[in-house]
Order: C-alpha cells, then structure tokens, then sequence
C-alpha cells in the first residue's frame, strides 16, 4: 500500500496539539497498527460475514448468560467515541425476576394503548406490519438479561451541580450500535426495543432525574429454532454515494 513519508511540518501548517495546548494539558502518542491491505480486506470481509448475520429474535431462551459476558459487552460499548469525551450514558443492568417481571408488565401496558388504542398513527402501523410486531413482550421475562442504556442528559456532580454533555443522542446511538456489535461477537442475540414512551423505566430502574432511557435491550440465546422476518438489506449502492471522480 501507498505510504506517503513526508515531514509532519511540511503537510500542516497548524499542527495539533500546538505546543501552547501540549504545555497545558497531557497528550500521548497515538498506537496504532498498519496491516497490509491484504490483511485489512480480509478482516474487513469477515467483520461484515459476521455483522451481516446478526438479526434480532423476538423469542429467547431463558438459557443463563454469565454477567462477565455483559460487563464486557458494556466496557466495549464504552469505548464508543462522544461530544467532548463526556460519555454520556449508562448502561442498566438486571437478571432480576422481579424486576424483569415489572419490565414486562409496564412495557406492556404501553405497547396495549400503542397497539390496541391506535395511539401509532395509521403510517407507524403499515410500517410494522411485516414484523407482526404486538403488545405481547413475553421476552423481557424470558430472556436472562435485560439491559437498559440510558442517556445521561446533563452530568450531575456529587455536589449537585450540573455540567452540560455534547450530542448526547448521536454519542448514545454510537454507543448502542458497539454494543449491539459486541453482544453479536461474542455470540450473544439482542433485540432493539423502544416501547413508547419508556419514562416507567427511569422509575422502576431507580435512576436518577438526568437519566433518560434511550433504548432497551433484552439478551440472551435466541430460542432454537425461532423465526424473524426474511429481511432483505439494501444494496451498498442504496446506502453509499461517492462524490467527485
Ligand atoms: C431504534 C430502534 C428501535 C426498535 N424498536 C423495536 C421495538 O420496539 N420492537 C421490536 O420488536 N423491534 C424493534 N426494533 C428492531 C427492528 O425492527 C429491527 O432491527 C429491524 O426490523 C431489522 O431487523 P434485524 O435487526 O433482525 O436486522 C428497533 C430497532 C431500532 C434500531
């Protein structure tokens, strides 16, 4: 592959940090590994082989997940880049009957209004109509974990007072998506579930008033033999525009 070596100076006239910014605060040299491109294509094919076969079951198996195996999905998960390195979340986490149990039961209720109530507009419906999404969330019980990642809105100090996060969602919905990516990887199935609204979780979780639940995960094996939608997913030239020559 190409290597370009040419003096730092010679390509940036403001190179970063400036010696002002690295007087006043630490820096480090960056690590990182070249691989030749034969390397990088294949990691590449396999790391898309293995996400490409990541879909989202609707039924678990109550087969148990050791807690190492989430604790070390989240620490990926947090790895995540953030508006001014604020990580401005929290992952929430029970095998707890009980609490799963009232999960289930207030996650229900408001799926019910959603579903049976037409509280989802008439478009919202047609939408989820291959899913066959319903009310009915037996899976929150079922399923070993259930992990809820909350959005930290603003940052609350132990002396209560407030410090402002950057692009909390865009940081939050990267966070997600490692997540996502790490349970997968490490052979664990996880399905995205929003039930609307989802302010029941803030109380039943305990969580403080800075705390917003921005999506709630179930994890665990996918019970054998299930079924999910026979998605098709668009093609790289319905998702990717490459500009200029
Ligand atoms: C933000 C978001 C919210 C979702 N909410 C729900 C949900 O509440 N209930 C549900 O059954 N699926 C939910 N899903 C799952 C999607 O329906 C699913 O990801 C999509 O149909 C593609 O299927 P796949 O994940 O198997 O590729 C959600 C997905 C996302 C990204």
């Amino acid at each position: 592959m190409v290597r370009i070596v040419v003096a730092p100076e010679d390509l940036y006239e403001f190179p970063y940090p400036s010696a002002d910014l690295e007087s006043k605060y630490p820096f480090e040299e960056m690590v990182f590994t070249r691989l030749d491109q034969r390397t990088m294509v294949e990691r590449a094919e396999e790391f898309y082989a293995l996400m490409d076969g990541r879909r989202s079951p609707r039924m678990f198996s109550p087969d148990p997940v050791p807690k190492r195996l989430i604790e070390l999905a989240v620490a990926t998960a947090s790895t995540a880049p953030s508006g001014a390195h604020k990580q401005p979340w929290r992952f929430v986490a029970t095998q707890n009957p009980e609490v799963k149990r009232a999960i289930r039961a207030a996650a229900e209720e408001e799926e019910r209004v959603n579903y049976l109530e037409n509280r989802m507009n008439e478009e919202w419906q047609e939408a989820l109509a291959p899913l066959g999404t319903d009310h009915h969330k037996e899976f929150l019980e079922v399923a070993p974990w259930i992990v809820v990642l909350f959005e930290e809105r603003y940052e609350l100090r132990p002396d209560g007072q407030r410090r402002k996060n950057y692009y909390v969602k865009e940081s939050v919905g990267i966070a997600a998506g490692m997540f996502i990516a790490a349970l997968h990887n490490l052979g664990l199935a996880t399905l995205t579930h929003t039930p609307t609204p989802m302010n029941f979780l803030t109380r039943l979780l305990g969580r403080p008033e800075n705390e917003r639940p921005f999506v709630l995960f179930p994890i665990g094996f996918p019970l054998p033999g299930v079924k999910v939608p026979a998605l098709k997913r668009k093609p790289l030239d319905d998702v990717m525009v490459i500009v200029g020559a």
